[in-house]
């Protein structure tokens, strides 16, 4: 059976990582993204060269319409939706220390970042839901890409920092609450990853990097990031879960941490299911 993976913010950066490795598996892709279709052809064209189905859908995550829109356009177009990856995110227009944070940046982020994550996370969990009814066999996952951010402070986009701390949630929410129909949702915190977001601040990390701040001494790719998720979205994880109030640790404990990611000393990307 045709298995199908729907990419937020999968026509470029770390989420077009994530469909590159998504579509060597011979997953069908349904790409989220803002931008108007004409912008994407080509990534589009690279994408189908590889064989299997790829839409793209159009629509702002932050937004409750779009969001049903994309859900049931996927749904009457390609039938179904085996894995979920909410990679869509944003950073704050303008980096401001947290005693100057606008009320106006807090909601823009955390609309995209969180809100928009978890409802959208909220319909296709239903939906799995019904798919797994009719075939328990099948597996189906969900996959949150956070932050290093989720649990390092930064003051100087603090609505960032809680948008991705509140993912982290999220994964724990929809992972205790959809364990019963066997749907694991896993969560992805990448350290720095050279994409357009971070190209703004490539000469500072360039030299913290060469000054020990990660483990190794370059930059993530969004390469990295997608062999992770294409990983997970082939269900070689599927009994892995992290005591609830266990919080992530550089070092591995336990069943559950199955990963070391790329990323900062302090805090390494992993991922979790809570049983
Ligand atoms: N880069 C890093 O170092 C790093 C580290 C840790 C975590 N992350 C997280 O990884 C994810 C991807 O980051 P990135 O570095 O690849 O960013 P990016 O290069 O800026 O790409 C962001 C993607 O998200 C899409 N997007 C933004 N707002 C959206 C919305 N409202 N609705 C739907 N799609 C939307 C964009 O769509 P368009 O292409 O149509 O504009 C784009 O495809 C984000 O959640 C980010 O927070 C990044």
């Amino acid at each position: 059976m045709k298995k199908v993976a729907l990419i937020t913010g999968g026509s470029r950066g770390i989420g077009l990582g994530i469909a590159r490795r998504l579509v060597l598996k011979e997953f069908s892709l349904a790409i989220n993204g803002v931008r108007d279709p004409g912008q994407v052809e080509e990534i589009m064209a690279e994408l189908r060269s590889h064989g299997p189905e790829v839409n793209y859908y159009q629509g702002n995550i932050g937004h409750s319409e779009d969001r049903q829109h994309i859900v049931s356009r996927v749904k009457a177009e390609m039938g179904r939706i085996d894995i979920l990856v909410n990679n869509a995110g944003i950073a704050p227009k303008e980096r401001k220390d947290i005693l100057e944070t606008t009320e106006e940046s807090f909601d823009y982020v955390m609309g995209v970042n969180l809100r928009g994550t978890f409802f959208l996370t909220q319909l296709v969990a239903n939906l799995m839901v019904g798919q797994k009814q009719e075939n328990a066999e099948n597996f189906n996952c969900i996959i949150n890409v956070s932050s290093i951010s989720a649990t390092i402070a930064s003051v100087n986009r603090g609505e960032y920092c809680i948008s991705k701390a509140g993912t982290g949630m999220v994964t724990a929410l929809f992972a205790a609450r959809l364990g019963e129909f066997d749907i694991p949702v896993y969560e992805i915190r990448p350290g720095i990853i050279k994409t357009d977001m971070t190209a703004g601040v490539k000469e500072k990390y360039d030299k913290l990097l060469e000054n020990d701040l990660c483990v190794q001494a370059r930059w993530g790719e969004p390469d990295d990031v997608g062999k992770v998720a294409a990983s997970l979205a082939d269900g070689n994880f599927p009994y892995s879960t992290v005591p609830p109030g266990l919080q992530p640790q550089p070092s591995f404990q336990g069943t559950g941490w199955a990963v070391r990611h790329q990323g900062s000393r302090q805090a390494l990307a992993y991922f979790h299911r809570f049983a």
